[in-house]
């Protein structure tokens, strides 16, 4: 009995182990909500790059373009926590961007936002210092050296 009721303790938690793991990326998670929230944020990550821009050109005060690098910095290093598995295009075609690699090399995507966050501190630097010029320059840089570092592997555009 005291066997049976052992096996019927694992086997239980089991059930409950696999069960979670199910309801965290469905249940709790609608994937559609997800993908939704996801390019919302890049939107967002865009916007922010625009931002910069704006201010290399005289249109966006520099408050502004600072606050929205600064937040950028933010958003872009906890990135990867928008990505959980089945979320991608191959669950989603036309949906979603999301490449399946992102998912198959789980480690090497987590280390590709490192790029354009270092592109992001750079930016924030010239920001502060009010170097029109160089902001402007450094916001193509961020864009080319820093998001599409993580672009050209993992997103297809849709
Ligand atoms: C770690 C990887 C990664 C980084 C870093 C990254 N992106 Fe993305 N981005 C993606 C992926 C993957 C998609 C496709 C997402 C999807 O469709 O589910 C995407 C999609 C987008 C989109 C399209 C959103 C839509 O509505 O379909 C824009 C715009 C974008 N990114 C902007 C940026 C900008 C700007 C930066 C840099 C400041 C950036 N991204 C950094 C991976 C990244």
């Amino acid at each position: 009995m005291k066997r049976l009721l052992g096996s019927t303790i694992i086997a239980g938690a089991l059930v409950a182990a696999l069960g979670w793991g199910a309801a965290n990326v469905a249940a709790e998670q609608d994937p559609k909500a997800v993908i939704k929230d996801r390019q919302d944020t890049m939107k967002a990550q865009g916007k922010a790059l625009a931002a910069a821009k704006g201010f290399s050109e005289g249109r966006v005060d520099q408050a502004t373009a600072e606050a929205a690098i600064s937040d950028l910095i933010k958003t872009t290093s906890r990135i990867v926590d928008k990505f959980p598995p089945g979320t991608g295009m191959a669950e989603f075609p036309g949906v979603s961007g999301a490449k399946p690699a992102i998912w198959t090399e789980w480690d090497k995507f987590k280390a590709a936002p490192q790029a354009a966050v270092a592109q992001e501190q750079k930016l924030l630097a010239l920001i502060k210092a009010g170097d029109k010029q160089a902001v402007g320059a450094q916001s193509a840089a961020t864009w080319d050296d820093g998001c599409q570092v993580c672009h050209k592997p993992y997103r297809e555009k849709l």
